[in-house]
């Protein structure tokens, strides 16, 4: 695809009824993944909620968070499910969507995400959700690791001063009073160590080369207008 594009292209294989949407913290991944799905009426998966689920139940049960063999016993022995629309995470059939968005998870996410034992296993129910329907999956590694097969595949990104300010807004309307600066910090500390390695880094390389993925910049745009974009390059 160009980098304009929209389809992506593999050797041959054939594509799925996906799309992979990669990016940084605040560039409009969940908004704009919402709304696709819900214009195509293809399952919202947000594999972010993920991670954070494997961080609730070790950090609930007092397991040491950089102990991999003890994270993975916890992720083996959870059931991690999303209700039909999936914007709710279901950990043991209980609605902890709102717990894994807790400032301990946010601190703590980083040791599940960095350990390849509980990657795999993640993948491998990401993969099986999307091979059950069509899927819009959010994360940093779906179009390179998750879903490289993704018949569409996009990296979003926005200024860091823009995803600090939507991440202040949010807080806020949430009832935390967290100083921008100190936001703005935070998320140039992610970018950091998001960028050196890794999946992201490989999607944005791929994406600024033009190579079957589409770069986005969401910062001036609202998130309808993020998520008619995505639909025009879908079509
Ligand atoms: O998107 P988020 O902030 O909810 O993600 C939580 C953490 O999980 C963050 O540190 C990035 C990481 N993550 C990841 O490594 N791979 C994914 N596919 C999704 C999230």
């Amino acid at each position: 695809m160009s980098a304009a594009g929209n389809e992506s292209r593999t050797d041959g294989e054939a594509l799925m009824e996906a799309v992979a949407i990669d990016g940084p913290a605040g560039a409009g991944k969940s908004s704009v993944a919402k709304r696709v799905a819900a214009r195509r009426g293809f399952l919202y998966v947000d594999t972010g909620a993920m991670y954070r689920a494997v961080t609730l139940a070790a950090i609930s049960r007092n397991v040491d968070l950089q102990d991999p063999e003890a994270l993975l016993a916890v992720a083996e022995s959870v059931d991690i499910s999303f209700n039909a629309s999936g914007d709710r995470l279901l950990l043991d059939g209980t609605d902890v969507s709102a717990e894994i968005r807790g400032p301990e998870v946010a601190r703590k996410v980083r040791f599940a995400a960095r350990a390849p034992e509980i990657r795999a296993r993640l993948v491998k129910m990401q993969q099986d959700l999307a091979g059950k329907r069509p899927v819009v999956m959010e994360g940093r590694d779906i179009a390179t690791v998750v879903l490289p097969r993704a018949r569409w595949k996009f990296f979003l990104t926005a200024s860091p001063e823009i995803r600090a300010s939507r991440r202040h807004s949010e807080m806020l309307a949430a009832g935390r009073e967290i100083p921008f600066a100190e936001i703005l910090a935070d998320i140039q500390r992610r970018d950091a160590s998001d960028y050196q390695v890794g999946p992201m880094k490989e999607a944005l390389d791929l994406a600024r080369a033009g190579q079957g993925i589409a770069l986005i910049d969401t910062s001036e745009m609202t998130p309808e207008r993020a998520a008619a974009e995505l639909l025009a390059r879908m079509k």
